[in-house]
């Protein structure tokens, strides 16, 4: 197959060439690639990204299935453009064996549509267990969230001197002690916690992932650290305290929405940050009317992204930076970010000319609600190739359930 006349974004900038395909793979990238015979995608007019890569989502298998599975979640990362997504461990239960892991990557392969990996969850005393299965990524909650899978600071410590040096430790930054002492979550609260796990991390000089930063000193400490990588979460860039009001029932997120100036600053320090994932956290309408934390996200990432790059907020290149690139460089996917020769044949065509309107109850999640609800963005997903295969069109996932193949564990 060829696609033809597209605008190429990467991080190093646009241009129009054709890309050829075969098999699983991009064979060629460059101006009128001959071949005969070939099936042809005429492209003219829109841009072409490498499938996005959501490093983190919350796709509640197994134990919560009633709020995502991956069949849906997959599907709804297919349409906002992903095309790799990697899982967090906080299910039911945990990712926190080699056991639980196998299980989840079973599951995950019958029903998946979207290639997918696990990051591995630590707890207060699994060591042996991480060492046996020893993940390429290792999640450790500083502070309590839905799972409740908050450890203590000295099972901190033993994870980041025994878990692998030159492999990530994700981080979700909030300081479990300090919040009770203070009675909320802050950004004092997140930025106590960066600063601990900069401080250890550096006492280690291991690798260290700064999940969801939602704040500009959060990026400042974590960048003051050259083994830290830095991510971003949408809803920390689209929605502040502002939108609580509006979001009612369906607030509420941790790290937790900041201020508007806190907001204002996080997309000024875009160029200090490594990756945007949209921390996928789907809850039911009812649950959310119960205190439930967190946002559905990895269908609106993309969309949000280039609505902003048309309004002029960002590039186009930065945006295929921090959501094409980056991602699967710090996690060590292979054959993943890039259009380039060699490389797996996940491509995005997008029409940044036409316009859409959010609507939770269209979304692929199950959890039937979006806190953007009625947002009109610019930049529709028209086509999504996964490995070569068309997966998604015109608004229909074509692929089918199990093509979505495992890329990290
Ligand atoms: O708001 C959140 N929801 N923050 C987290 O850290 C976890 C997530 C979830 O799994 O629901
Ligand atoms: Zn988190
Ligand atoms: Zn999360």
């Amino acid at each position: 197959m060829i696609i033809r006349n597209a605008k190429i974004v990467s991080a190093k900038g646009i241009r129009e060439v054709d890309i050829l395909i075969e098999g699983e793979r991009i064979r060629k990238v460059g101006k009128r690639v001959s071949c005969s015979g070939e099936e042809t995608v005429d492209a003219a007019g829109l841009y072409a990204f490498f499938g996005g890569m959501d490093a983190h989502v919350h796709f509640r298998v197994p134990g919560a299935e009633w709020k995502e599975d991956f069949y849906t979640g997959t599907c709804a990362a297919l349409a906002g453009g992903i095309t790799t997504v990697l899982d967090m461990p906080n299910t039911n239960p945990p990712t926190i064996s080699v056991n639980a892991l196998g299980q989840k990557k079973e599951m995950a392969r019958k029903d998946s549509v979207c290639d997918f990996g696990f990051h591995f969850g630590a707890t207060e005393n699994n060591f042996e267990e991480v060492k046996k299965a020893s993940p390429s990524s290792l999640k450790i909650y500083m502070g309590q969230s839905t799972g409740g899978m908050a450890i203590s600071e000295s099972a901190i410590r033993r994870h980041f001197l025994e878990f692998e040096k030159e492999k990530p430790i994700c981080i979700h930054a909030e300081d479990e002690k300090l919040a009770h002492e203070l009675g909320e979550r802050n950004a004092f609260v997140s930025s106590s916690a960066v600063c601990k796990a900069i401080a250890w991390a550096g006492e280690c000089k291991r690798r260290v992932h700064l999940c969801h930063a939602s704040t500009n000193t959060e990026i400042i400490l974590a960048k003051s650290y050259a083994k830290a990588s830095v991510e971003a979460a949408p809803h920390h860039l689209f929605l502040s305290q502002k939108d609580e009001a509006r979001l009612g029932v369906c607030r509420e997120v941790r790290p937790p929405l900041r201020g508007e100036e806190d907001r204002a600053t996080l997309w000024g320090a875009l160029a200090q940050v490594d990756i945007i994932a949209s921390d996928h956290a789907p809850h039911t309408l009812s649950e959310k009317k119960e205190g439930a934390c967190g946002f559905p996200g990895v269908q609106t990432m993309l969309p949000l992204m280039l609505d902003s790059a048309k309004k002029g907020r960002i590039t186009l290149e930065e945006v295929a930076r921090l959501l094409c690139s980056n991602p699967p460089k710090i996690f060590g996917i292979e054959g993943k970010g890039e259009i380039k020769e060699g490389n797996f044949a996940d491509i995005v065509l997008v029409n940044m000319e036409k316009k859409w309107k959010v609507k939770g109850e269209k979304m692929f999640s199950k959890c039937g609600w979006t806190p953007y609800e009625g947002m009109e963005l610019f930049g529709v997903i028209e086509k999504v190739f996964l490995r070569g295969e068309t997966a998604f069109e015109e608004g229909e996932v074509i692929a089918k359930r199990g093509s979505g193949k495992l890329v990290m564990h």
